[in-house]
Protein backbone atom coordinates (compact mmCIF):
# COMPACT_ATOMS: atom_id res chain seq x y z
CA UNK A 1 0.00 0.00 0.00
CA UNK A 2 1.44 3.16 -1.05
CA UNK A 3 1.47 5.79 1.87
CA UNK A 4 -0.71 9.17 1.92
CA UNK A 5 0.07 12.10 4.34
CA UNK A 6 -1.74 11.55 7.99
CA UNK A 7 -2.75 15.25 8.64
CA UNK A 8 -3.41 17.32 6.08
CA UNK A 9 -2.85 20.82 7.14
CA UNK A 10 -3.91 23.62 5.75
CA UNK A 11 -0.39 24.56 4.55
CA UNK A 12 0.64 21.51 3.41
CA UNK A 13 -2.49 21.42 0.97
CA UNK A 14 -1.57 25.08 -0.32
CA UNK A 15 2.14 23.30 -0.89
CA UNK A 16 0.93 19.96 -2.81
CA UNK A 17 -1.29 21.97 -4.96
CA UNK A 18 1.62 24.57 -5.64
CA UNK A 19 4.37 21.47 -6.11
CA UNK A 20 1.91 20.17 -8.92
CA UNK A 21 2.53 22.72 -11.06
CA UNK A 22 6.15 22.35 -11.00
CA UNK A 23 6.46 20.64 -13.71
CA UNK A 24 4.39 22.94 -15.98
CA UNK A 25 6.90 23.20 -19.29
CA UNK A 26 5.74 26.97 -20.05
CA UNK A 27 7.56 29.25 -17.18
CA UNK A 28 5.14 32.12 -17.79
CA UNK A 29 2.24 29.62 -17.17
CA UNK A 30 4.02 27.71 -14.35
CA UNK A 31 4.99 31.78 -12.47
CA UNK A 32 0.97 32.47 -13.42
CA UNK A 33 -0.48 29.29 -11.61
CA UNK A 34 1.90 29.42 -8.72
CA UNK A 35 1.04 33.13 -7.97
CA UNK A 36 -2.80 32.19 -8.82
CA UNK A 37 -2.71 29.31 -6.00
CA UNK A 38 -0.10 31.16 -3.43
CA UNK A 39 -2.71 33.97 -3.80
CA UNK A 40 -6.10 32.42 -3.79
CA UNK A 41 -5.48 30.25 -0.82
CA UNK A 42 -4.07 33.14 1.00
CA UNK A 43 -7.28 35.19 0.27
CA UNK A 44 -9.76 31.74 1.73
CA UNK A 45 -7.30 31.80 4.99
CA UNK A 46 -7.44 35.42 5.19
CA UNK A 47 -11.58 36.16 5.09
CA UNK A 48 -12.01 31.84 6.64
CA UNK A 49 -14.09 31.17 3.56
CA UNK A 50 -17.12 29.16 4.72
CA UNK A 51 -18.41 26.15 2.84
CA UNK A 52 -21.88 28.36 2.34
CA UNK A 53 -19.66 31.53 1.22
CA UNK A 54 -17.84 28.73 -1.32
CA UNK A 55 -21.08 27.33 -2.54
CA UNK A 56 -22.46 31.20 -3.03
CA UNK A 57 -19.13 31.86 -5.11
CA UNK A 58 -19.46 28.66 -7.51
CA UNK A 59 -23.60 29.53 -7.93
CA UNK A 60 -22.23 33.46 -8.62
CA UNK A 61 -19.86 31.54 -11.43
CA UNK A 62 -21.99 29.13 -12.93
CA UNK A 63 -24.48 31.80 -13.18
CA UNK A 64 -22.16 33.88 -15.17
CA UNK A 65 -21.25 31.28 -17.32
CA UNK A 66 -25.10 30.95 -17.59
CA UNK A 67 -25.97 34.40 -18.42
CA UNK A 68 -23.04 34.74 -21.35
CA UNK A 69 -23.68 34.02 -24.72
CA UNK A 70 -22.55 35.79 -27.81
CA UNK A 71 -24.74 39.27 -27.21
CA UNK A 72 -23.80 39.02 -23.27
CA UNK A 73 -19.83 39.19 -21.78
CA UNK A 74 -20.70 38.50 -18.26
CA UNK A 75 -16.91 37.81 -17.05
CA UNK A 76 -16.37 41.22 -18.82
CA UNK A 77 -18.69 42.71 -16.44
CA UNK A 78 -16.94 41.31 -13.22
CA UNK A 79 -13.32 42.30 -14.71
CA UNK A 80 -14.58 45.89 -15.25
CA UNK A 81 -16.31 46.02 -11.95
CA UNK A 82 -13.56 44.63 -9.97
CA UNK A 83 -11.50 47.08 -11.48
CA UNK A 84 -9.26 44.23 -12.94
CA UNK A 85 -10.06 45.67 -16.52
CA UNK A 86 -8.53 49.13 -15.40
CA UNK A 87 -5.48 47.60 -13.56
CA UNK A 88 -4.39 45.36 -16.60
CA UNK A 89 -4.97 48.81 -18.65
CA UNK A 90 -2.22 50.28 -16.30
CA UNK A 91 0.34 48.22 -16.00
CA UNK A 92 -0.22 47.58 -20.05
CA UNK A 93 0.23 51.48 -20.79
CA UNK A 94 2.05 53.25 -17.80
CA UNK A 95 2.27 56.99 -17.71
CA UNK A 96 3.78 58.82 -18.46
CA UNK A 97 2.90 59.05 -21.51
CA UNK A 98 2.53 61.95 -24.38
CA UNK A 99 0.25 59.90 -26.16
CA UNK A 100 -3.67 59.83 -25.22
CA UNK A 101 -4.39 57.69 -22.75
CA UNK A 102 -6.39 54.67 -23.28
CA UNK A 103 -9.40 53.59 -20.86
CA UNK A 104 -11.48 49.67 -21.05
CA UNK A 105 -13.18 48.61 -24.00
CA UNK A 106 -16.20 47.38 -22.51
CA UNK A 107 -18.50 45.11 -23.53
CA UNK A 108 -20.44 46.63 -26.57
CA UNK A 109 -17.74 47.07 -29.13
CA UNK A 110 -18.71 44.97 -31.78
CA UNK A 111 -16.08 44.45 -35.02
CA UNK A 112 -16.64 45.35 -38.63
CA UNK A 113 -18.43 48.67 -38.12
CA UNK A 114 -19.69 50.51 -41.24
CA UNK A 115 -16.74 52.94 -42.88
CA UNK A 116 -18.12 56.00 -43.08
CA UNK A 117 -18.00 59.07 -44.99
CA UNK A 118 -15.83 62.22 -43.19
CA UNK A 119 -19.01 63.91 -42.04
CA UNK A 120 -21.30 61.30 -41.89
CA UNK A 121 -23.43 61.13 -39.48
CA UNK A 122 -23.17 57.36 -37.08
CA UNK A 123 -26.91 57.95 -35.82
CA UNK A 124 -29.65 56.04 -38.11
CA UNK A 125 -32.76 57.00 -36.37
CA UNK A 126 -33.16 60.24 -33.78
CA UNK A 127 -31.25 59.40 -30.53
CA UNK A 128 -30.54 62.93 -28.95
CA UNK A 129 -28.68 66.34 -29.31
CA UNK A 130 -26.74 66.16 -32.41
CA UNK A 131 -22.79 66.24 -31.51
CA UNK A 132 -20.12 67.37 -34.22
CA UNK A 133 -16.64 65.95 -33.57
CA UNK A 134 -13.86 66.15 -35.56
CA UNK A 135 -9.93 66.98 -34.66
CA UNK A 136 -6.72 65.20 -35.58
CA UNK A 137 -5.16 61.97 -35.11
CA UNK A 138 -0.99 62.97 -34.41
CA UNK A 139 1.96 61.14 -33.88
CA UNK A 140 4.16 61.78 -30.47
CA UNK A 141 6.14 64.45 -32.19
CA UNK A 142 3.12 66.37 -33.47
CA UNK A 143 3.05 64.90 -36.84
CA UNK A 144 -0.44 64.56 -38.42
CA UNK A 145 -1.36 60.18 -39.25
CA UNK A 146 -3.14 60.34 -42.61
CA UNK A 147 -5.20 57.58 -42.99
CA UNK A 148 -5.51 56.15 -39.37
CA UNK A 149 -9.15 54.75 -38.60
CA UNK A 150 -11.21 55.71 -35.52
CA UNK A 151 -13.55 52.97 -34.75
CA UNK A 152 -16.53 54.76 -32.79
CA UNK A 153 -19.44 53.55 -31.21
CA UNK A 154 -22.04 55.20 -27.97
CA UNK A 155 -25.26 55.24 -27.07
CA UNK A 156 -28.30 57.25 -27.58
CA UNK A 157 -30.22 59.67 -25.40
CA UNK A 158 -32.12 56.13 -24.44
CA UNK A 159 -28.84 54.87 -22.80
CA UNK A 160 -28.69 51.86 -24.94
CA UNK A 161 -25.98 51.06 -27.37
CA UNK A 162 -27.64 49.43 -30.47
CA UNK A 163 -26.79 46.43 -29.62
CA UNK A 164 -28.48 46.12 -26.87
CA UNK A 165 -31.24 47.57 -28.35
CA UNK A 166 -34.04 45.41 -30.25
CA UNK A 167 -35.34 48.66 -31.65
CA UNK A 168 -32.06 50.23 -32.97
CA UNK A 169 -30.49 49.06 -37.02
CA UNK A 170 -27.58 47.12 -36.39
CA UNK A 171 -25.03 49.98 -37.31
CA UNK A 172 -26.66 52.55 -35.45
CA UNK A 173 -24.55 54.73 -33.36
CA UNK A 174 -21.13 53.19 -34.59
CA UNK A 175 -18.83 53.89 -37.49
CA UNK A 176 -15.25 53.86 -38.63
CA UNK A 177 -13.68 57.15 -40.40
CA UNK A 178 -10.79 57.43 -42.00
CA UNK A 179 -8.07 60.76 -41.44
CA UNK A 180 -7.20 62.62 -44.18
CA UNK A 181 -3.75 64.04 -45.45
CA UNK A 182 -3.94 66.39 -42.29
CA UNK A 183 -4.69 63.76 -39.93
CA UNK A 184 -8.44 65.30 -39.85
CA UNK A 185 -11.57 63.51 -39.39
CA UNK A 186 -15.07 64.34 -38.61
CA UNK A 187 -18.53 62.80 -37.68
CA UNK A 188 -21.84 63.68 -36.78
CA UNK A 189 -22.84 61.68 -33.18
CA UNK A 190 -25.02 62.72 -30.35
CA UNK A 191 -24.68 63.76 -27.05
CA UNK A 192 -23.96 60.60 -25.28
CA UNK A 193 -25.75 59.56 -21.69
CA UNK A 194 -24.62 58.42 -18.46
CA UNK A 195 -26.25 54.64 -18.39
CA UNK A 196 -26.01 51.92 -15.89
CA UNK A 197 -24.11 48.07 -16.88
CA UNK A 198 -26.23 45.46 -17.34
CA UNK A 199 -27.43 44.30 -14.02
CA UNK A 200 -30.07 41.91 -14.20
CA UNK A 201 -27.36 39.32 -13.56
CA UNK A 202 -24.66 38.30 -11.14
CA UNK A 203 -22.75 41.34 -11.53
CA UNK A 204 -25.22 43.45 -10.80
CA UNK A 205 -26.42 41.14 -7.48
CA UNK A 206 -23.02 41.84 -6.52
CA UNK A 207 -23.66 46.08 -7.12
CA UNK A 208 -26.58 45.12 -4.98
CA UNK A 209 -25.37 43.54 -2.05
CA UNK A 210 -22.41 45.91 -1.70
CA UNK A 211 -24.20 49.37 -2.01
CA UNK A 212 -22.51 50.03 -5.11
CA UNK A 213 -24.47 51.93 -8.28
CA UNK A 214 -23.92 50.56 -11.72
CA UNK A 215 -23.54 53.64 -13.57
CA UNK A 216 -20.92 55.15 -15.83
CA UNK A 217 -20.87 58.21 -16.79
CA UNK A 218 -21.35 59.77 -20.77
CA UNK A 219 -18.85 58.71 -23.11
CA UNK A 220 -17.90 58.31 -26.55
CA UNK A 221 -15.88 54.85 -27.23
CA UNK A 222 -12.82 55.38 -29.89
CA UNK A 223 -10.37 52.61 -31.22
CA UNK A 224 -8.28 54.04 -33.34
CA UNK A 225 -5.65 52.51 -35.49
CA UNK A 226 -2.80 53.62 -37.74
CA UNK A 227 0.12 51.53 -39.08
CA UNK A 228 3.78 51.92 -37.56
CA UNK A 229 1.43 53.37 -34.07
CA UNK A 230 -0.05 51.25 -31.08
CA UNK A 231 -3.64 50.91 -31.81
CA UNK A 232 -5.53 53.23 -29.23
CA UNK A 233 -8.66 52.00 -26.82
CA UNK A 234 -10.39 54.93 -25.02
CA UNK A 235 -13.48 56.86 -24.36
CA UNK A 236 -14.03 61.36 -24.43
CA UNK A 237 -15.89 61.73 -21.39
CA UNK A 238 -18.32 64.53 -21.03
CA UNK A 239 -17.09 67.14 -18.47
CA UNK A 240 -20.84 67.97 -17.64
CA UNK A 241 -21.80 64.22 -16.80
CA UNK A 242 -22.80 63.07 -13.91
CA UNK A 243 -21.12 59.67 -11.95
CA UNK A 244 -17.23 61.17 -13.65
CA UNK A 245 -15.60 61.12 -9.93
CA UNK A 246 -17.68 57.50 -9.47
CA UNK A 247 -17.61 55.34 -12.49
CA UNK A 248 -18.71 51.60 -11.27
CA UNK A 249 -15.82 50.44 -13.75
CA UNK A 250 -13.33 52.87 -12.66
CA UNK A 251 -12.24 53.76 -16.43
CA UNK A 252 -12.22 57.83 -16.02
CA UNK A 253 -9.04 59.34 -16.40
CA UNK A 254 -8.77 63.32 -16.10
CA UNK A 255 -6.44 63.71 -19.23
CA UNK A 256 -10.02 62.17 -21.13
CA UNK A 257 -12.34 64.52 -19.84
CA UNK A 258 -13.69 67.17 -22.85
CA UNK A 259 -16.42 69.77 -23.08
CA UNK A 260 -19.12 69.14 -25.29
CA UNK A 261 -19.48 73.07 -26.32
CA UNK A 262 -23.09 74.12 -26.51
CA UNK A 263 -24.02 76.08 -29.85
CA UNK A 264 -27.37 77.82 -31.49
CA UNK A 265 -29.56 75.92 -33.62
CA UNK A 266 -28.53 79.19 -36.04
CA UNK A 267 -24.89 78.53 -35.70
CA UNK A 268 -23.30 79.41 -38.65
CA UNK A 269 -20.73 76.54 -38.25
CA UNK A 270 -23.62 73.79 -37.66
CA UNK A 271 -23.67 70.75 -39.49
CA UNK A 272 -25.84 69.86 -42.47
CA UNK A 273 -29.09 68.54 -41.37
CA UNK A 274 -29.30 70.00 -38.09
CA UNK A 275 -31.92 72.03 -37.74
CA UNK A 276 -32.18 72.23 -33.41
CA UNK A 277 -29.08 73.45 -30.66
CA UNK A 278 -25.87 71.37 -30.97
CA UNK A 279 -22.96 70.88 -29.51
CA UNK A 280 -19.37 70.18 -31.00
CA UNK A 281 -16.18 68.67 -29.43
CA UNK A 282 -12.74 69.02 -30.81
CA UNK A 283 -10.12 66.23 -30.47
CA UNK A 284 -6.55 65.68 -30.68
CA UNK A 285 -5.62 62.20 -30.58
CA UNK A 286 -2.28 61.39 -30.08
CA UNK A 287 -1.16 57.66 -30.77
CA UNK A 288 2.32 55.78 -29.58
CA UNK A 289 4.47 54.13 -32.16
CA UNK A 290 4.44 50.89 -32.35
CA UNK A 291 6.16 48.60 -35.32
CA UNK A 292 6.91 51.02 -38.00
CA UNK A 293 6.60 48.76 -40.74
CA UNK A 294 3.74 46.81 -39.22
CA UNK A 295 0.01 46.73 -38.85
CA UNK A 296 -1.56 48.51 -35.82
CA UNK A 297 -0.40 46.43 -33.50
CA UNK A 298 -2.92 45.57 -30.23
CA UNK A 299 -5.75 42.98 -30.48
CA UNK A 300 -9.12 43.89 -30.35
CA UNK A 301 -11.30 41.10 -29.38
CA UNK A 302 -15.33 41.29 -30.53
CA UNK A 303 -16.85 40.84 -27.08
CA UNK A 304 -19.83 40.35 -28.25
CA UNK A 305 -23.27 41.72 -28.49
CA UNK A 306 -25.04 42.41 -25.03
CA UNK A 307 -28.09 43.57 -24.21
C1 LIG B 1 -18.91 50.58 -21.74
O1 LIG B 1 -18.36 51.65 -21.65
O2 LIG B 1 -19.57 50.36 -22.75
C2 LIG B 1 -18.83 49.60 -20.60
C3 LIG B 1 -17.60 49.38 -20.00
C4 LIG B 1 -17.51 48.49 -18.95
C5 LIG B 1 -18.66 47.82 -18.50
C6 LIG B 1 -19.87 48.06 -19.11
C7 LIG B 1 -19.97 48.97 -20.16
FE1 LIG C 1 -19.74 52.74 -22.93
Amino acid sequence: MRSVPENVTPEQITAQVLASFDDAPQDRLREIMHSLVSHLHAFVRDVELTEAEWSGAIEALTATGHITDDRRQEFILWSDSLGVSMLVDALAHPVPSNATESTVLGPFYVANSPLRESGESIAEQAAGTPAWVHGRVLSLDGAPIAGAELDVWQNGDNRLYAVQDPDAPDDHLRGRFATDADGRFAFRAVRPVPYPIPDDGPVGRMLQATGRHPWRPAHIHIVARAPGHRNLTTHIFDADSDYLERDTVFAVKPGLVRTFQPRAADDPDRPAGVQEPWVSLELELVLAPGDPDGEPDGEIVDRGRTH
